[in-house]
């Protein structure tokens, strides 16, 4: 065997494992799969105002790095203040019984965009990631409040129901295994008092 041929061996074995390791690498970057991610990957912002449609942009640049962009916009996650809630509670009791379609908190985006910001190559100004956070407080209220909780609603069950049925495991590393958690994705209202919440 002549030294070019064993030079081209050598480096098509490098490039292999360069590829696996690349691969490995993103599937480790993203913490595993979430019902989330088999969602819809994009939001129509054709009604929102013109800052929120800049802000979507930014959105769908930087929180793609290491997941789906599906994980954010698919995600239980609703950021309203204490009058907010206390609105949707006489409108809308529902949505404070079941986190795993709606997970309420007044500082829940903004915790978690601090804690995506926060990961290593997470490459996200603090500019940026107030705009970011700005978009999704907005973008959450109009997709899982109101008009639209019920058309919400069924998206998030559907996702929670496939992902169970396909990814058990991932399921309960995820939900928990309790069996109120069980109830929950599958319809019923009562609310887990294990994990989601602790996220934050
Ligand atoms: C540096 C990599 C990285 C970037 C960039 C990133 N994420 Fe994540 N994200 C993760 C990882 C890893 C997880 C899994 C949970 C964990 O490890 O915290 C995750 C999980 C999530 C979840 C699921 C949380 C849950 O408990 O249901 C949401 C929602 C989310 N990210 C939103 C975002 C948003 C919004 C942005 C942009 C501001 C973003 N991510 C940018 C790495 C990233």
């Amino acid at each position: 065997m002549n030294i070019k041929k064993i030079a081209v061996i050598i480096g098509g074995a490098a490039i292999i494992s360069g590829t696996l390791f690349a691969q490995a690498y993103s599937q480790d970057k993203s913490g595993g799969v979430y019902p989330n991610d088999f969602g819809s990957t994009s939001i129509d912002v054709s009604h929102y105002p013109p800052k929120m449609k800049m802000y979507y942009h930014l959105f769908l640049n930087k929180c793609s790095a290491c997941h789906t962009i599906a994980r954010p916009i698919n995600s239980q996650f609703l950021q309203l203040t204490a009058d907010e809630q206390a609105a949707d509670k006489k409108t809308n009791p529902e949505m404070f019984k079941n986190p795993l379609v709606w997970q309420i908190g007044q500082k829940i985006w903004s915790r978690y965009v601090h804690k995506m910001m926060s990961k290593p190559g997470s490459n996200i100004r603090p500019s940026e990631g107030k705009k970011i956070f700005e978009f999704l407080v907005y973008d959450s209220k109009v997709r899982k409040t109101g008009a639209n909780a019920e058309a919400w609603e069924a998206n998030r069950e559907k996702l929670l129901k496939s992902f169970k049925q396909n990814y058990p495991k991932d399921y309960a590393r995820i939900f928990g295994t309790s069996s109120s958690a069980k109830k929950t994705a599958s319809g019923a209202s009562s609310a887990p008092a294990s994990s989601p919440a602790q996220h934050s």
